[in-house]
């Protein structure tokens, strides 16, 4: 769902730098190079996800720097955007995904999520940009509601689901 966000609003990320955290297969990092994102690097921490992403990348015609690290350990990545999709599976890794997010919008780096409302998302720090509905697995007759959501700080006014 964050992928389809970036290709229908290439505003969102073009002529910005990107990283993609948690790339997976990297379609969401192959979006933003499609929707005109001056460099994107796709982080993950499973050597196949590098891989696919790498092949994928190409297949796609896109440049995209698959990089094979956690990001989350560290300081702030010189990006403008992070864009998050679908981390927020596991408690202790929401946690820790958090924790690398807030000194990243401290730095002024803008965080883009999407996810489809997981147990562990932290939905009283996200602002809903646009909603879709996902096939679900196994079955092409129903979805799930995903969102596209801005980080935001602590601070901010909480916002409710819709
Ligand atoms: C559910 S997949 C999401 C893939 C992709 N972002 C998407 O939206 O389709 C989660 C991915 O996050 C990766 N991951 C888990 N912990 C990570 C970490 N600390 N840093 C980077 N990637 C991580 C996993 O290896 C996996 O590829």
């Amino acid at each position: 769902m964050l992928a389809r966000y970036l290709l229908d609003r290439p505003d969102a990320v073009a002529g910005r730098r990107v990283l993609d955290l948690g790339a997976g297969s990297g379609i969401v990092g192959i979006a933003a190079a499609k929707a005109g994102a001056a460099e994107v690097i796709a982080a993950d921490v499973d050597p196949y996800a590098i891989a696919a992403t790498g092949l994928n990348a190409a297949i796609n015609g896109m440049t995209v720097l698959p990089v094979l690290t956690d990001l989350t350990t560290g300081e702030p990545p010189a990006t403008d955007i992070i864009c998050v999709g679908d981390l927020f599976y596991e408690a202790a890794l929401a946690e820790r995904v958090t924790s690398f997010l807030d000194p990243c919008l401290a730095r002024g780096i803008k965080v883009l999520i999407g996810d489809p409302w997981r147990a562990y998302l932290p939905q009283s720090r996200l602002r809903l940009l646009a909603e879709y509905a996902v096939p679900d697995f196994g079955t092409t007759t129903s979805s799930r509601p995903s969102g596209v959501f801005a980080f935001e700080t602590q601070n901010a006014p909480a916002k409710p689901r819709r």
